[in-house]
């Protein structure tokens, strides 16, 4: 099928079909990042080769394996994160909350190699357990990670880290786990845009067990 437009309409009549292909790099970038919501945001820290501090965020960024627990995040083109993980194989990631996002925010600043900004936002570090670079000391949660492996795709390098240590402020935990809305995590949209948590629910996850036999949807877990 071929695409319905050459470029984002400001209006859409009927279903947007689109081979990526078509449109700019730009425009696909807006699209992507408008579907994939919400993301969750990595505030990665890391240290050059020569010591130089860095702080930034990525949103295209999740947990990729619990055991051993690995994440993710992707590097658009070669920037100072992905230069000094490649040269030093350290990064932590920081849980950004809704208290720290406009100094996140200001980290995105494309900042010369040696700015450090940690000064530039005005951020007070925390020493990591069994890595180099520091952490943010306001975030509430921290992945300290080694490096596993940077895969590259598309216009993109996909840096893989093995979460070697984590760090929970007790601010955020309740019952044996986090509580996501004490947690607060900032939730990335495309654009400028951001939101929070909205509703929270509980939806039990179905066993083959107790659908095996009924007709369907009668043993389909409802939300509480
Ligand atoms: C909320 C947010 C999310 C971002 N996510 C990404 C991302 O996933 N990948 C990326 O390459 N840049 C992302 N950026 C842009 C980088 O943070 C920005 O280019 C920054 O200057 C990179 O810093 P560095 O050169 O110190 O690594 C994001 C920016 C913001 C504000």
């Amino acid at each position: 099928m071929p695409s319905s437009h050459s470029a984002p309409p400001e209006e859409l009549e009927a279903p947007l079909e689109l081979d990526p292909s078509d449109w700019a790099t730009q425009d696909n970038y807006f699209l992507l990042t408008g579907l994939v919501v919400p993301r969750p945001i990595a505030w990665v820290s890391s240290v050059s080769a020569d010591g130089a501090l860095n702080l930034a965020p990525h949103s295209y960024f999740n947990a990729v394996a619990s055991d051993p627990p690995h994440v993710m995040f992707s590097s658009t083109g070669v920037k100072d994160t992905l230069r000094n993980v490649t040269a030093t194989r350290e990064f932590v990631v920081n849980l950004v909350s809704l208290d720290q996002v406009e100094k996140m925010n200001f980290t995105s600043t494309d900042f010369p190699p040696d700015e450090d900004e940690f000064a530039w936002a005005d951020i007070a570090q925390a020493p990591s357990s069994r890595v180099r670079p520091p952490r943010v000391q306001a975030a509430k949660a921290h992945l300290e990670c080694k490096l596993a492996t940077i895969v590259p795709v598309g216009n993109s390098s996909v840096v893989i880290g093995e979460v070697v240590h984590i760090h929970v402020d007790p601010a955020v935990w309740r019952q044996g786990r986090v509580d996501p809305a004490l947690l607060d995590p900032v939730c990335r949209l495309s654009g400028s845009g951001y939101a929070r948590l909205g509703e929270i629910f509980k939806l039990p996850r179905p066993h083959w067990s107790d659908v095996e036999g009924s007709s369907g949807l009668e043993r389909m877990p409802r939300r509480a």
